[in-house]
């Protein structure tokens, strides 16, 4: 067990969950099985999280590029959510966790999404961890969204392209909008030893500290995910000053 820090938590980890593919094939089992327990091993983790006192947790369910996917694949990942609301909605409202999502959603099954919108509004007034499902997301997507909405303001002449400031980019991202509104993350964790953004969190991200395990997501435990927390504290964290 390792010793962490409290008083140099995290306010906000994102996690790349990398490597159901490859656990499942090690496990001879079907894709769809290490997808499976990649969403156990989630669930281990949003309570570490709380217990942690973590205030926001984004983990990166499905990107934009993730449709490239088999159909059988694709909708297995979807009905997923469906299973993991209907099993656990319950418990996240008594940890009075927050769920939210990043993401244009409004595309997904409609079995997925009624089950989805259900989880955002019994969890709406949760004042614990807030937990961002990161769902047909993608940073350079979530940019130009940004962009596209000040450009329109620009248009109208509601601004002066001069005006443009980082903020205003800031606040046209998923993480900047009312509800899913989340500080940029200071620690960006990638399992299953991959060593890549994949378009996570590029805005965001920009200050982040990177932790990489070799671990493959469905394997990566809550004493895994201390072990990381762990190595960002031991980092000096200096924003491009000395
Ligand atoms: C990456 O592993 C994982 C994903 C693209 C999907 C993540 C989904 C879950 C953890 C399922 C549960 C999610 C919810 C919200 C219920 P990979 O398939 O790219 O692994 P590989 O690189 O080894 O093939």
């Amino acid at each position: 067990m390792v010793e962490l820090n409290r008083e140099r938590m995290p306010r906000h980890v994102a996690i790349i969950m990398d490597g159901n593919g490859r656990w499942a094939k090690q496990h001879g089992v079907p894709r769809l099985a290490g997808h499976r327990a990649g969403m156990e091993a989630m669930k281990k983790i949003v309570d570490h999280s709380d217990k942690l006192g973590i205030k926001y947790l984004t983990v990166y369910a499905f990107s934009t590029e993730n449709w490239k996917r088999s159909m059988e694949e694709v909708s297995g990942i979807f009905k997923l959510l469906v299973v993991f609301v209907n099993r656990d909605l319950k418990e996240l409202v008594d940890n009075n966790v927050r769920v939210e999502v990043l993401g244009d959603y409004s595309m997904i099954p409609e079995d997925s999404k009624e089950a989805l919108e259900r989880t955002l509004a019994r969890t709406k007034d949760d004042t614990g961890l807030q937990f961002n499902i990161a769902l047909n997301y993608g940073g350079r997507d979530e940019i130009r969204r940004s962009v596209e909405q000040i450009a329109r303001r620009a248009a109208n002449g509601e601004i002066k392209p001069e005006d443009v400031t980082e903020d205003m980019i800031g606040q046209g991202l998923w993480t900047g909008s009312e509800h899913a509104y989340s500080p940029d993350p200071e620690l960006i964790i990638r399992t299953s030893g991959e060593e890549r953004l994949s378009n996570f969190m590029l805005w965001q991200g920009a200050y982040s500290e990177f932790v990489f395990s070799d671990v493959l997501w469905p394997d990566f435990t809550p004493d895994e995910f201390e072990k990381c927390i762990a190595e960002y504290q031991s980092r000096d964290r200096r924003f491009g000053g000395r």
